[in-house]
């Protein structure tokens, strides 16, 4: 039962040990029990998955929209990465990590908004091929897909095989705007065919990137179903940290006790999750130095500190980004504590000034006032503080080159193609989630600082909620004074 949109196995031909011979093909082809095909209630999302959708109609009538889940990526050879649907896919369909490889979403103008259909790869019948042959995406090898009934029902939204996918490319036109980033395949066809209609050489773009703009822009105010995920993100993420506490003998044991850090909070990732939000930072010593050490290869040695940047990114893949930072023995040295604490004093000034009506940039210039003000009293400075804030100066972003926050939700860098009016020239906006996170960086050989600051790095990240009258710290319950973080450490 071939249909286009079945998929060649890959080439494992010369191991494979598949029975080819008609009679095998009819033999596992049958004596199959019917199945229930049950529906399921729509999912807890569905109605704000429409709700967006909606949106994106309302801002492009007329036009034809392309939204690709994206393919499978090749890790090497014939392995791939674990999938994950392009994060506009997922925002505008709720289907997150269950979601089918090469599906594409695809909104129909029609005389008064849009006819949303979701094209995917049915589960295939017993009787095909690829059911128990293709190791790639057959049952037999990685579970059953769900039929177009169960995920019409699941996400309130039609459906449609992916075979008939062909038929929304073949009626593409100059009135086609697709999310390029989302499938190069689908892409390239609709690029073909969009020059065809426009009997032109020189691609049309611009409709492409008003799209890629919104989907990003629209989300940097999150619904109260985003934010219920964000704090369930938080929450899980509070567990892996605690786990890694509890397993901090073993890893002080470890020559390499950076990945059993690694390992102890991906665990918890993958057990409360869909896995983590980025790759864990686990940077012990002179490491945290290092902004995105991800290589975790390092001990983990008592007396150090050991920067922790991870966060759990659930089954809708809203995750969080913690950043807490440790002293490893249980207690900081006096210069640790006083450089954590100014860390502290920056994100706890940063946080005192969000509210709806502020600037997003406002947010970052707070915390730069205070880490120019210790850096400059602790001598470090070859200015005063007021001097090196000025915008030709700055010299005390040698110890922090990082900005202080950014956008978080579906993607740990949320909202990235927003264009920068309302990014970080944006006014706060109840309903906005993004992270707090000063730091002080003092490389091991960094001359210009006194030989105790060497080699100390501090980050403290929170994931911030803009409120109605205010801000609320999702992560206050993650302890974050040096005192929290000691008592944290001894229970
Ligand atoms: N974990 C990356 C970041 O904090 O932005
Ligand atoms: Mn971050
Ligand atoms: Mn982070």
């Amino acid at each position: 039962m071939a249909d286009s949109a079945e998929k060649a196995p890959r080439a494992t031909a010369n191991r494979s040990t598949t029975p080819v011979s008609d009679a095998f093909q009819a033999y596992i082809s049958t004596n199959w029990a019917e199945r229930a095909d049950a529906l399921p209630q729509p999912r807890e999302q569905a109605p704000y998955a429409a709700a967006r959708r909606r949106s994106l109609s309302e801002r492009f009538p007329g036009k034809r929209l392309i939204v690709p889940a994206g393919a499978a990526k090749v890790r090497s050879n014939d392995t791939d990465y674990a999938y994950r649907p392009h994060s506009a896919f997922a925002h505008l369909t709720g289907w997150g990590s269950d979601a089918v490889a090469d599906s594409v979403l695809v909104l129909e103008p029609t005389s008064d908004g849009h006819e949303a259909t979701l094209y995917f790869r049915e589960a295939a019948g017993r009787d095909s091929n690829e059911f128990y042959a293709n190791p790639e995406i057959g049952e037999f090898w990685t579970g059953p897909r769900p039929s177009l009934a169960q995920v019409a029902a699941d996400l309130g939204l039609a459906t449609s095989n992916l075979a008939a996918f062909s038929d929304v490319i073949d009626s593409v036109d100059a009135d086609t705007v697709v999310v390029r980033s989302g499938d190069r395949d689908v892409t390239d066809q609709v690029d073909g065919r969009r020059l065809l209609a426009a009997d032109t050489e020189a691609l049309e773009q611009d409709a492409d990137d008003e799209l890629a703009e919104f989907l990003s822009e629209f989300r940097l105010v999150k619904d109260e179903y985003e934010i219920e995920q964000m704090r369930r993100a938080v929450a899980a993420t509070r567990l892996g940290f605690d786990d890694v506490i509890a397993d901090l003998p073993q890893i002080t044991a470890h020559e390499r006790g950076e990945r059993l850090v690694e390992g102890t909070f991906n665990r918890r990732a993958r057990a409360e999750g869909n896995t983590v939000g980025y790759d864990t930072i686990a940077a012990s010593g002179p490491h945290a130095c290092v902004l995105h050490w991800t290589r975790n290869d390092g001990p983990v040695v008592p007396g150090d500190l050991i920067l922790l940047d991870a966060g759990i990114e659930l089954d809708s893949l809203y995750t969080a980004d913690i950043t807490r930072t440790l002293p490893i023995s249980g207690t900081f040295t006096p210069i640790q504590r006083r450089v954590y604490e100014a860390v502290r004093e920056a994100a706890d000034a940063a946080f005192a000034i969000v509210k709806p009506g502020i600037r997003f940039r406002e947010i970052h210039a707070e915390a730069m006032k205070v880490i120019a003000a210790r850096t400059a009293e602790w001598g470090l400075l070859p200015v005063s503080a007021d001097e090196s804030l000025e915008p030709e100066h700055q010299y005390h972003r040698r110890y922090m080159v990082h900005g202080t926050s950014h956008h978080l939700g579906i993607d740990v860098h949320d909202c990235a193609q927003a264009r920068r009016d309302l990014y970080a020239d944006g006014i706060l906006e109840p309903g906005m989630v993004f992270t707090i996170e000063p730091g002080l960086y003092f490389q091991p050989d960094d001359l210009t600082v006194p030989e105790e600051y060497r080699g100390v790095g501090v980050r403290i990240e929170d994931n911030i909620l803009v409120t109605a009258s205010g801000a609320e710290n999702l992560s206050i319950g993650i302890p974050r004074t040096a005192d929290d973080v000691e008592a944290w450490l001894a229970g």
